[in-house]
């Protein structure tokens, strides 16, 4: 795919400009404090390379849905978070403004007095109702504020928005930086190209979520392991016993095609962590009992045949792994996952609750390949979609 990024160009180019760096900072923030920084974490490379070429940044971002102005959704708590991580400086401007376009032509002023090296956090992107609206008169103040773009929101990147989108297009040099750039290479490669025997593991609550990902992925998989709530969708259209558990009774009909054209692909559950009045394992569910994470046969079952893979994507956990009893399953391959990254197999992490899972299991993203910093971002990416917060990278 055909997206330069800030390493593919001349430094001579970046050096000592002022850069407009729209980044996904939409992190948790409970009682103005970060409480899971990520994300923000994962976009350092991209600030380090360019402040290391005494870039001035002004980093951009939207925080939540807030509908107009609301500082409960203020991204004050994050320059102050990121100042920490980076031990030095981060301006941050407050608004007072009524608007936030008035809010920005402040900014604009404030920019000009900036030096090599400065960092400043703008105020939620969101607090303008233009943001989501690709609004021209939005685009036309932010565009005032940075030399040349670069877009490392790619958890951000299947919204058409106004920092995402019609920003980019003004700018004869709009960049990727470093997190994007990971991104579009791990997860193009799972989509199109993947190293063979490729093996994806698809768990989460609801098949009607992801059919898309899944009839993508089915193409290029060897072998694709179901589990989560989902399984018993499919299990339920097999005839298999799953008394009360969960099912998504309009993906019955896509899940029996599913299966009857995959079937030598699609391995699901063999046993299960059940619950009622008592929590139990088991290979048949009974009725009134509800199916809540894949049991040790399955475990192992999975672990055998990821054994084989040369490349493994996962998106989405296999049981109710945020209640510590349903865990086990989730835990028990994440930790398998990067004991194969090791044995050097490429391991792609799918963003959202499977990091939040990764994480649960006291693995860090080194642990694997890639781990995807978007939600339904990288789901997006992976059904095909049209990522317009990545196209608008490719035209330059
Ligand atoms: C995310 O968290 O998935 C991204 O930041 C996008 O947020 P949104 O779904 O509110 O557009």
């Amino acid at each position: 795919m055909k997206v330069l990024s800030i390493l593919d160009i001349d430094k001579n180019l970046l050096k000592g400009k002022r850069i407009f760096l729209r980044v996904d900072f939409n992190v948790p923030i409970e009682n103005d404090i970060v409480v899971d920084d990520y994300r923000i974490i994962k976009s350092l490379a991209t600030i380090r390379y360019l402040l290391d070429l005494g870039c001035i940044l002004i980093l951009a971002s939207h925080l939540s849905r807030p509908k107009g102005i609301n500082l409960n959704y203020s991204l004050k708590p994050v320059a102050k978070h990121l100042s920490n991580l980076l031990n030095k400086e981060v301006k941050f401007i407050e608004i007072y403004e009524s608007n936030y376009i008035d809010y920005l032509k402040k900014v604009q002023n404030e920019v000009l007095k900036l030096k090599s090296g400065d960092v400043l956090v703008l105020e939620n992107l969101r607090f303008s109702e233009g943001e989501e609206k690709n609004d021209t008169t939005l685009i036309d103040e932010l565009y005032k504020l940075g030399e040349i773009y670069v877009n490392d929101a790619f958890g951000t990147s299947h919204r058409k928005h106004a920092s995402v989108y019609g920003l980019a297009l003004k700018y004869n040099i709009r960049l990727a930086g470093i997190l994007m750039k990971n991104e579009i290479d791990y997860l193009y490669k799972v989509k199109e190209n993947p190293t063979k025997p490729f093996y994806s593991i698809i768990g989460g609550a609801k098949v009607i979520d992801k059919i898309k990902v899944l009839e993508n992925l089915i193409k290029v998989s060897d072998k694709m392991l179901i589990g989560g709530a989902m399984a018993y969708t499919f299990l339920k259209v097999k005839n298999v016993p799953i008394g009360n558990s969960l099912v998504d009774s309009e993906s019955f009909e896509f899940a029996k095609e599913f299966l009857e054209k995959y079937q030598n692909k699609v391995i699901l559950p063999i046993d299960h962590v059940v619950k009622n009045s008592v929590i139990k394992e088991v290979e048949n569910i009974e009725e009134n009992y509800l199916g809540m994470d894949i049991g040790s046969r399955t475990i192992e079952l999975f672990k055998k045949e990821l054994s084989n893979a040369k490349m493994i994507f996962w998106n989405g956990p296999l049981g109710k792994f945020e209640e510590k009893e349903f865990s086990n399953g989730t835990i028990e391959i994440a930790k398998y996952l990067s004991k194969l990254t090791k044995d050097g197999t490429i391991t792609v992490i799918g963003g959202g609750d499977t990091v939040s899972a990764i994480h649960m299991a006291n693995l860090k993203d080194e642990d694997f390949s890639h781990v995807s910093t978007g939600g339904g971002a990288t789901l997006e990416f992976i059904s095909g979609e049209e990522m317009p917060g990545i196209e608008v990278l490719k035209n330059v």
